[in-house]
C-alpha cells in the first residue's frame, strides 16, 4: 500500500488526526495520555467527545501559534490516515518569558493543578537545555495498523530536512515506544524525567488523575544542528553555557 508523505490542510484534517492519535496512544494504552488528552468520564460517547474535544483543541493551538507545523502519512490507496507529527520550530528561545497555564481540558480545581504541574515537570529538562532557537518534536504517532512501515521515519524525515535547513538542532521527549526510532536517527538521550506531581492536600480531583496517569517517565533526546553527533567531540551547548 502507497504510504504517501503530506503537509496538513488545517480546514479539514484536524477530527482525523485526533483520532488517528487516539488510536495511535490507547494501542499499546500509556497512561500519561490522559494528561494532555483526557476522557471524562465512561463509555463510548465520552471517548468520542474526547476526541472531539482534541480536535478542536489541536486545530486551535495550530492556528494560534505560529511555531507550529504538522505533517501527516496518507494511505493513498485508501485515503486513511497512517499516522502525523507536531514540530514546533522556534526561531527563538521559546523560554524567555514564563508561560500562562493554559489547561482548559480540565476543570479548575486539583484534577487542573496536577497536569499543570506535570506539563511543568515535563518540560523542566528541555527548559534547561533549550534556550536557544530550536525545533521541538511535541507529537508523533503511527496509526498501529501502520507501525514499522516506515510512517515514523518519513514523518521524521521532513521534520529533520527542515530543521538542517534552518541550521537548528533538534529535542523530544520520547516514549519508550519512540525511543529505537530516534536511536536509529542519530539522537543523543540527555536526561531521564520521571514525572511525579505532589502535593500536601490532594483533593478528590487530584487522587483521582494521579490514580489515573501513575508517575510517567519520558527521555529527552536532542540532535545538534546538521546531525552529526560525536561522543566527546560534539558541543553540547546548554552545557558550555552551564560552564
Ligand atoms: C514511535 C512510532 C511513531 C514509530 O512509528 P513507525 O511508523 O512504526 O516507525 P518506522 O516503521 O518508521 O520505524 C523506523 C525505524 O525506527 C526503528 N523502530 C521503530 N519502531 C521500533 C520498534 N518498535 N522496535 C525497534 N525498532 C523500532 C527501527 O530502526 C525502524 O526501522 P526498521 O523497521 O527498518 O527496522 C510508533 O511506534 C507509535 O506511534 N507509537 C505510539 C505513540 C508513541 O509513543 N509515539 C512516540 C512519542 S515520543
Amino acid at each position: 500500500m502507497p504510504l504517501e508523505h503530506q503537509e496538513i490542510d488545517p480546514n479539514v484534517d484536524f477530527p482525523a488526526l485526533a483520532r488517528c492519535l487516539f488510536e495511535s496512544y490507547e494501542d499499546p494504552p500509556q497512561k500519561f495520555f490522559h494528561v494532555f488528552f483526557p476522557i471524562h468520564g465512561q463509555g463510548a460517547a465520552a471517548r468520542e467527545a474526547a476526541i472531539e474535544e482534541a480536535a478542536t483543541r489541536l486545530r486551535a493551538w495550530h492556528a494560534g501559534d505560529p511555531s507550529s507545523r504538522w505533517n501527516k502519512v496518507v494511505d493513498t490507496a485508501t485515503g486513511r490516515l497512517a499516522g502525523a507529527a507536531l514540530w514546533n520550530v522556534h526561531h527563538e528561545n521559546p523560554f524567555a518569558a514564563p508561560h500562562p497555564s493554559d489547561v482548559t481540558w480540565f476543570p479548575a480545581g486539583g484534577a487542573r493543578a496536577f497536569v499543570e504541574q506535570a506539563l511543568a515537570n515535563h518540560s523542566r529538562p528541555r527548559a534547561r537545555a533549550a534556550q536557544r532557537a530550536h525545533v521541538y518534536l511535541f507529537i508523533i504517532f503511527a496509526h498501529p495498523d501502520y507501525r514499522r512501515r516506515g510512517v515514523g521515519q518519513q514523518l521524521l524525515d521532513w521534520g529533520l530536512r527542515e530543521a538542517d535547513a534552518a541550521g537548528l538542532e533538534v529535542f523530544l521527549d520520547s516514549t519508550p515506544y519512540g525511543r529505537p526510532l530516534y536511536e536509529a536517527n542519530g539522537f543523543v538521550y540527555i536526561e531521564e524525567n520521571i514525572n511525579v506531581p505532589a502535593t500536601d492536600a490532594p483533593d478528590q480531583a487530584w487522587t483521582d488523575v494521579a490514580e489515573k496517569v501513575q508517575p510517567f517517565t519520558f527521555w529527552l533526546m536532542w540532535r545538534p544542528a546538521g546531525g552529526k553527533y560525536e561522543e566527546g567531540k560534539t558541543v553540547k551547548p546548554w552545557e558550555q553555557s552551564e560552564g
